[in-house]
């Protein structure tokens, strides 16, 4: 495989093409943005941990059925991918009452919920992200019914498997953002990552977090809670 030329630079990631029409390099980037890039920071050793913490994940999500773009970790920070054509939506699940879940409703964070709950923006950075429900979803052709259908059960079937994982490293999954796309022959896999940058990571006792809050709401030891919670993960694999 020959790393070829760059195609695309998002604010976590960089791609590169290779030589093989159907496969990518991802490059993960110490850049961190939030509110849709208003606040820019840097996370020392960010891009490392979350190549390495993505890709661990999905190898474990492919071991229970998950199909996901995941190839070969090539590097510290470089990967290998399935060229996708990205569903234009973020699937959030929830397990807990947390950001602009707790905004928008108006309810303290930390509510557990009977059941996790499924959400889904338009991924639209020049409009904000907006929510959107599935009909939406259809009208916009962002998706088919099928592919919507499959995107729901991977995405509550991926949660079970994150919230056993992280529950035997004492951390509780509170909430995450995942996204899919279609590779050559049509067929939805998980794309893009899973990452403290993408995820809501709480300590099961003290309720600490360690994932990317501690940057979006300025609390301090943000590179800490990174090498925490991928240091607890590794010990538990
Ligand atoms: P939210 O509560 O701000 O909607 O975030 C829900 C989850 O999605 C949380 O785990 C953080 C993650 N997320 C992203 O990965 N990218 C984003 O752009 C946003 C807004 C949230």
């Amino acid at each position: 495989m020959v790393k070829g030329v760059q195609i695309y630079e998002g604010k976590a990631k960089k791609v590169f093409a290779t030589d093989d029409p159907e496969r990518l390099v991802v490059s993960y980037k110490d850049d961190a943005t939030a509110f849709n890039g208003l606040k820019k920071g840097t996370i020392e050793g960010k891009g490392v941990i979350n190549n390495r913490m993505s890709n661990a994940l999905m190898r474990m999500l492919e071991k229970q059925g998950i199909p996901t773009h995941f190839e070969k970790e090539l590097s510290e920070r470089e990967t290998l991918v399935k060229r996708v054509e990205i569903v234009p939506l973020e699937v959030i699940v929830r397990n807990i009452s947390a950001g602009s879940f707790a905004q928008r409703y108006g309810v303290a964070e930390g509510i557990v919920f009977d059941a996790p709950t499924i959400e889904f923006s338009y991924k639209n950075d020049a409009l904000g992200d907006p929510l959107i429900n599935e009909y939406h979803a259809l009208a916009l052709k962002l998706a088919s019914k099928e592919e919507l259908e499959t995107i729901k059960e991977y995405a509550f079937r991926i949660n079970e498997a994150l919230k056993k994982i992280w529950l035997s490293c004492g951390v509780t999954l509170v909430d995450f953002k995942l996204e899919f796309g279609r590779i050559f022959d049509g067929s939805i896999v998980l794309a893009d990552e899973i990452s403290p940058d993408t995820c809501r990571l709480w300590d099961s006792e003290t309720k600490e977090k360690l994932d990317k809050d501690r940057f979006r709401r300025d609390l301090g030891g943000v590179e800490e809670a990174y090498r925490e919670i991928m240091g607890r993960l590794e010990k538990n694999l």
